[in-house]
């Protein structure tokens, strides 16, 4: 499924020294206050969402079916990366980005903070590293081409080198462009336009947009990217950082709103227009309700990758402090967890291994780990137990069917279902949990990475 967390910098955790100091918390303790009131975003572009068949998937389709390959013919056009069979049920939300004067449709992430297009001409492998035809990569276009842009400017001697957390990873050269996103457009954005991908692609995205911190960028001073390490990181402004510097927005927040497909959007439609919003400057345009907070963003110390809001901490991504999940039953289990992310690059939500346990006994009839798969199946017309998540003092209910996704169909073409909120792990400090698509269909998240704060809203049921 979509995990796009970037992993490949938070295993080389060192102190680096980003061009673009944020706030840091010195607070011992969360500092919660109430929220002042948001504008109205000055931009907010559409986003859309496909929903791309990943390699995870196809194993996971593959794991229910107890392993036996695929037996039917591949619909036309068949990349390998449109699966037998079965039904979408990843979701990545993207929008339309404008690249050099080139047009892209890019995966909007918060767990990732670079920004990047694979150049024309470009390599691709697969996750074993094995080199297969550029069209198994599976991109939207056919990638950037340098030539073509009046305003791209390389940036000579370094690279990109970067993995997420799905194991998919892509390396080569950086330069600078404009990148512009509906209204709100960066002047000299440092991005990356990678001529090795090992990506699974869904014929849409051509790439992402990381909208997380500079400290979590994947850009390194080697001419060889197999070199990349935390010694030679050289951390940038990523491109909404660089949009407030170069004064494009009023106000240094971006807002998220992305909106749940319906079952049979997630189970059959292959591109879905109209699912959220992007905004800059100020809150997405969406019905919100009266339950707010602002919380202050965890910074991790750099020595032990824990989640630590002391001095010399350093900000990677939008993480959080769960004060706890509320379900029936929950308060026979520890529910809290500090270091938790808001990560719209990921599909599920990741709790700690008591919570799934205890959460997936709830549902009528009760989920049930998949040990091949490891992921936790539920009957698709199972009820689901509510579930609430208990943030800066206040609580933000999960719809109910935002807890059971189509994940495919069985060797009888029934549809198998999984639960929305799955295992992230055992309960202990460096485990990262994430609170992915599942949750982020319910709040309205308004990141100010200049503060350091994050704002969530509920929003009106939809
Ligand atoms: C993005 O652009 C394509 C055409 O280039 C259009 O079909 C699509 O609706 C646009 N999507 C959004 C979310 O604006
Ligand atoms: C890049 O590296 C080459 C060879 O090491 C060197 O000659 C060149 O001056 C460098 N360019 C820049 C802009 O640093
Ligand atoms: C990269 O490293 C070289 C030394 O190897 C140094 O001279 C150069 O300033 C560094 N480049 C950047 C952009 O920090
Ligand atoms: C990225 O860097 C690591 C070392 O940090 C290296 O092992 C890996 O091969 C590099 N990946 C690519 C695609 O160059
Ligand atoms: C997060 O929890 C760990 C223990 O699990 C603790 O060491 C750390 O100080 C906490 N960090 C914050 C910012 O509360
Ligand atoms: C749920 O579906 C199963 C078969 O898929 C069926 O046997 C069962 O009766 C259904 N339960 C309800 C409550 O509809």
């Amino acid at each position: 499924m979509g995990f796009l967390t970037v992993v490949s910098v938070l295993s080389l955790l060192h102190v680096a020294h980003a061009e673009f100091s944020a706030v840091r918390r010195v607070a011992l303790g969360p500092r919660v206050r109430e929220t002042a009131v948001i504008p109205a975003a000055e931009f907010s572009v559409p986003i859309s969402a496909k929903t791309p068949r990943r390699s995870s998937k196809k194993n996971a389709l593959a794991a229910l079916r107890g392993r036996t390959p695929p037996t039917k013919a591949p619909p036309t056009g068949g990349s390998s990366t449109v699966a037998v069979d079965g039904s979408d049920f990843d979701e990545e939300y993207l929008t339309n980005v404008t690249i050099g004067g080139q047009h892209f449709s890019l995966i909007i992430d918060t767990g990732s903070s670079d920004t990047w297009v694979p150049q024309k001409g470009f390599n691709c492998f697969d996750l074993d590293e094995n080199p297969v035809p550029e069209s198994t990569c599976a991109f939207g276009t056919a990638g950037f081409d340098k030539q073509a842009s009046k305003t791209f400017k390389p940036f000579p001697n370094v690279s990109f080198n970067i993995t997420y957390g799905d194991g998919e990873f892509l390396s080569g050269p950086v330069g600078f462009d404009t990148v512009q996103i509906g209204g709100f457009s960066v002047s000299q954005q440092e991005i990356a336009v990678p001529n090795l991908a090992a990506w699974e692609g869904d014929g849409v995205n051509t790439g992402l947009i990381g909208l997380a911190f500079p400290d979590l960028t994947s850009v390194y001073n080697t001419t060889d990217p197999t070199k990349a390490s935390g010694e030679n990181q050289l951390p940038y402004s990523p491109l909404f950082l660089s949009g407030v510097k170069q004064k494009k927005v009023a106000n240094p927040f971006f807002s998220i709103a992305l909106s749940r497909g319906s079952f049979d959007q997630q189970e059959n439609d292959p591109f879905d227009p109209n699912l959220g919003f992007l905004s800059f400057g100020g809150i997405a345009p969406v019905p919100v309700v009266n339950t707010a907070v602002t919380i202050p963003i965890e910074g991790y110390s750099a020595t032990t990758g824990i989640p630590n809001n002391g001095p010399g901490s350093d900000f990677f991504f939008y993480t959080v402090n769960v004060e706890g999940y509320t379900f029936p039953g929950s308060n026979h289990v520890v529910t809290a967890n500090n270091n938790t992310i808001l990560d719209t690059g990921t599909t599920l939500h990741f709790v700690p291994t008591p919570v799934i346990e205890a959460y997936a006994k709830q549902f009528k009839p009760p989920a049930v780990l998949d040990e091949d798969f490891g992921l936790y199946l539920v009957a698709c017309n199972a009820t689901v137990p509510p579930l609430s998540v208990q943030i800066g003092g206040k609580s933000f209910t999960i719809d109910p069917r935002d807890e059971i996704l189509p994940a495919g169909t069985d060797d009888e073409g029934n549809i198998i279902c999984i639960t929305g909120t799955q295992d992230g792990g055992p309960n202990v400090a460096e485990d990262i949990f994430i609170l992915g698509d599942t949750f982020l269909h319910n709040v309205v998240a308004t990141f100010n990475p200049v503060a350091g704060e994050v704002t969530l809203t509920q929003r009106a049921k939809y």
